[in-house]
């Protein structure tokens, strides 16, 4: 079935409740979200049209702003671009909604919802798990806390860096990133949380280093918790990336990743302790 707008693989919505041609332009060059990254988004996994965690990504959408002194976002409004997203969409059966919402013009912000296919690549990597290379973020864990402007742990527009260590990544031979703080210990993903498994408990560091608390990540704290294990927030040596029984990036659209390699040393084989925790994380929503 093909939507309005003929593209069955993107549809978008804007906050006043309309669908839009994602083929034409709609952002005006000047908006402080293209000139500056002056803006904040999440991105949903909808699973079977339901948007997984709707709820915390949209108080982590409100969260964020209020980081940004950007206006408080409008909940129902979002709400309801979500479901006109979800319910013009004719693609696969799972997919990635962005909220992006920019400090826009003098006229006001910008606000729109965008439903778009998962990439290939991340599919993969769900499966058969990833390669990943610890990088520098030359920040402190006290930093978040004594300097709230450089907005860390805000899901800010400002992906620049994390999109290079992407590609510092990919030049290493590998798929993913651990940025590491400048004391050694272990921070997040450009895009992801990190989780490690000991036994039958499932570590992740606390937000409070400035890094985004994951919404993924506490869905499979959830579901582990359902099945026994214990769940412990604290913070993560270097060492711990290695001593464990599992390593695991976590986000909406990659859900819980296994890492199999790391700076290019081939962990032990985790997969049993990684089916068992997919599988917790998906049966929270069945
Ligand atoms: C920097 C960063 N950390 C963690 C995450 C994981 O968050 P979530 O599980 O809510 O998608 C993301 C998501 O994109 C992210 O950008």
């Amino acid at each position: 079935m093909l939507g309005e707008y003929g593209d069955p693989m993107r549809v978008l919505a804007f906050l006043d409740g309309t669908l839009a041609d994602p083929d034409v332009p709609h952002i005006r060059v000047e908006d402080l979200g293209l000139m500056r990254g002056d803006g904040i988004f999440e991105t949903v996994l909808v699973a079977g049209g339901t948007p997984r965690e709707l709820r915390p990504h949209l108080d982590r959408l409100a969260r964020s702003a209020s980081m940004l002194d950007l206006p408080e976002p409008d909940d129902d409004a979002w709400q309801r671009a979500t479901r006109l997203v979800i319910d013009n969409w004719a693609g696969d059966d799972e997919f990635a909604l962005k909220l992006v919402y920019t400090r826009g013009l003098d006229a006001g912000p910008t606000a729109f919802a965008m439903g778009i296919p998962i990439e290939e690549k991340v599919i993969r990597a769900r499966a058969e798990g990833v390669a990943a290379v610890t990088l520098e973020r030359g920040i402190d864990p006290g930093l978040a806390e004594r300097a709230p402007w450089l907005l860390l742990g805000a899901k800010s527009l400002s992906y620049a860096v994390n999109m290079a260590a992407g590609r510092e990544a990919a030049r290493r031979g590998a798929g993913d990133v651990i940025f590491m703080a400048t004391d050694d210990s272990v921070l997040e993903g450009p895009t992801s949380n990190v989780i490690i498994a000991r036994g039958r408990t499932l570590y992740t560091p606390p937000a409070t280093i400035g890094i985004l608390p994951g919404t993924t990540q506490a869905a499979v704290f959830r579901g582990a918790e359902r099945l026994g294990w214990t769940t412990k927030i604290e913070p993560l040596a270097a060492a711990d990336l290695r001593d464990n029984d599992g390593l695991f990036l976590a986000s909406s659209v990659r859900k819980l990743t296994r890492v199999h390699t790391l700076d290019g040393d081939r962990l032990p084989d985790t997969s049993e302790v990684h089916a068992e925790l997919a599988k917790a994380y998906e049966d929270v929503y069945a």
